[in-house]
Parts: C-alpha cells; sequence; structure tokens
C-alpha cells in the first residue's frame, strides 16, 4: 500500500507488524489509543516482566512528557508517540556509558528513518533533538531504572510530529516545531515510519556494543551543535546555571565539549569542559559570520 492511501489511516498492530523487519524491537507490541505517556506506560510493564525490545505506542497522550519536566504536545491521529523497552544486562562498567549513548544513538536512528522514507536530511541539535530546516520535527525522552541491578530497564521514547500542518501546532511552537508532512509536503504512514525506524535502532543499537567508534562518527556528522555558540542551561553544576562558549566536539562518553568564552582559570583556558545534561541554545547559526 503506497504511503499516500494509508497516510491518515488509524495506526494498527496489523500495518505495523506487516512493515516491521526487525529481530527484536517492537516483537512484542502494545498498541494504545490513548495514554497518559507512552514511556510512563513502557515503565510499568518493563517492571511487570515486558521483554527486551518491547514496543508501546499510542494514538494519543495525555500527559505526553518533554526533556527537563516540559510537555509534549501529542494531539491525535498525526503524529508518533512511541516507547521502546531496552532490557539486556550490561557489565556495571559499561552503564553509565551506555546510559549516555542510548538517546545519541536513538536519535540518528530516528533522523535515519526519516531520510530513508522521505529524501530529507534532519539533523541533531544536542543531545537528542531532531531537527529539519531549524525547527524540531522529533525528540526523545530516555528514562531509566534499577541500573545497578541485574533488571535494569531503559526505556527510550520517542515523539515525531508527522502530519500536522505547521498552522495546528499551539502558538507557542508555531516558530520553533515542525513536522515531516509539512517539510515534505505529503503525508506519511505512521506504521511505516515506526517500523523503519525500530530497524534503524536495533541496527545502531548492535554496532553500539562492539564500540561507539560508529556511532560517534555518524552522530558528529549529523549534529549541527558542534561548531556553534552555544548557551547551556543546566539544571544542576558548580559554575552557576548557564555558561556560554563554544561547543568543539562529542566526548567518549556523548558529552558535549565547550570552550568557555569566559574560562574562570587557566586550565579551562586550553581545555573544553564536558556537558552531559542541560538545555543548549544555539547562539549563531555555524558560518555565519
Ligand atoms: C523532548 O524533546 O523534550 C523529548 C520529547 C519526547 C516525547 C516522547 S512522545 C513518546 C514518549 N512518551 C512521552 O511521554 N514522551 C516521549
Amino acid at each position: 500500500m503506497s504511503s499516500s492511501v494509508s497516510a491518515f489511516q488509524p495506526l494498527t498492530s496489523q500495518a505495523i507488524t506487516m512493515a516491521l523487519c526487525t529481530k527484536t524491537l517492537g516483537r512484542s507490541l502494545h498498541l494504545l489509543q490513548d495514554t497518559p505517556s507512552t514511556n510512563s506506560t513502557a515503565m510499568s510493564l518493563a517492571q511487570n516482566g515486558a521483554p527486551d525490545g518491547t514496543v508501546v505506542v499510542a494514538d494519543t497522550q495525555t500527559s505526553g512528557r518533554g526533556r527537563l519536566g516540559r510537555q509534549w504536545y501529542s494531539p491525535p491521529g498525526k503524529n508518533l508517540y512511541c516507547s521502546i523497552i531496552l532490557k539486556r544486562a550490561m557489565p556495571p562498567d559499561q552503564v553509565s556509558g551506555w546510559l549516555s549513548w542510548v538517546p545519541l544513538l536513538a536519535a540518528v536512528a530516528v533522523a535515519r528513518a526519516i531520510q530513508t522514507l522521505s529524501g530529507l536530511r534532519p539533523s541533531l541539535k544536542w543531545p537528542n533533538d531532531i531537527l529539519i530546516a531549524q525547527r524540531k520535527v522529533g525528540g526523545l525522552l530516555c528514562e531509566s531504572s534499577g541500573m545497578a541491578t541485574a533488571n535494569g530497564v531503559v526505556i527510550v521514547g520517542i515523539g515525531l510530529n508527522v502530519n500536522m500542518w505547521r498552522d495546528a501546532f499551539p502558538a507557542d511552537l508555531h516558530d520553533l516545531a515542525t513536522s515531516l508532512s509539512a517539510e515534505a509536503g505529503r503525508p506519511f504512514d505512521r506504521a511505516v515510519l515506526l517500523a523503519a525506524l525500530l530497524s534503524e535502532l536495533e541496527l545502531r543499537y548492535e554496532a553500539f556494543l562492539s564500540g561507539i567508534a560508529d556511532i560517534k562518527q555518524e552522530y558528529g556528522l549529523r549534529c549541527t551543535t558542534i561548531g556553534q555558540r552555544v548557551r547551556v542551561e543546566m539544571s544542576n553544576g558548580d559554575r552557576g546555571n548557564c555558561i556560554e562558549g563554544q561547543a568543539v566536539s562529542i566526548g567518549d562518553d556523548g558529552s558535549l565539549q565547550i570552550m568557555l568564552d569566559d574560562p574562570q582559570d587557566r586550565f579551562t583556558c586550553v581545555t573544553p569542559i564536558a556537558i552531559r545534561a542541560g538545555d543548549v541554545v544555539h547562539l549563531r547559526r555555524k558560518g555565519s559570520d
């Protein structure tokens, strides 16, 4: 069935399963009409025995959650809201690297799936905003529990604006958000999109288990934060709540490496600092000066 025929049809388990090419991800599937948050539903399913690779997808969320306590706009019938349960055991010394890289490798997977299906080339704003033409088309919210135990769970939550026209976004998102249909000028089949992004995620996840080199390179090529002057608003940290500087690279731990504009000591003059969490604002476009 062509994507234009089925794009506005309801999401069905049958359509998702028919499109699925993965070994594990999505083989156990919970499709809900509505739920407060697919991440919350997935976490509770995971803690009650749902297997690795289980996917929760909803047509709408009544309390969709974004990073840093924000809401995620989740109207019915248009977009993709899904959460993937990852449960594979990690050696304790790899847990922290794993937690830092999961959101980044998932962002790469989403960008690749979009590119394959639309021909558009999404970029990434560190850590895991998915942008097209400088506007946000999707985001990721990764949450974990019990990582110090043998029953560690990571939930990868993905929100993608798919078949929204730009004027349908609430006023505060008008200038910031976009959707695949708005950028490509045609609707997309959400079942095909979900299947494609699960395939990409499975591939990137397997590659990551044998080392970070490939994913670090791929992330770096898509990340438009690198090379920008940035302001980072941090929820904690001993430098105050806000720093400004030049984003220079991604560290081996997935952190954003920043050369401070106003270093507070000689050491930071020559050494970038590593940011592991925070809200990044691009202050000036690459190549604009
Ligand atoms: C962000 O960019 O702030 C992250 C947005 C993540 C939204 C998705 S939608 C599916 C999953 N369930 C949620 O409640 N949030 C994530």
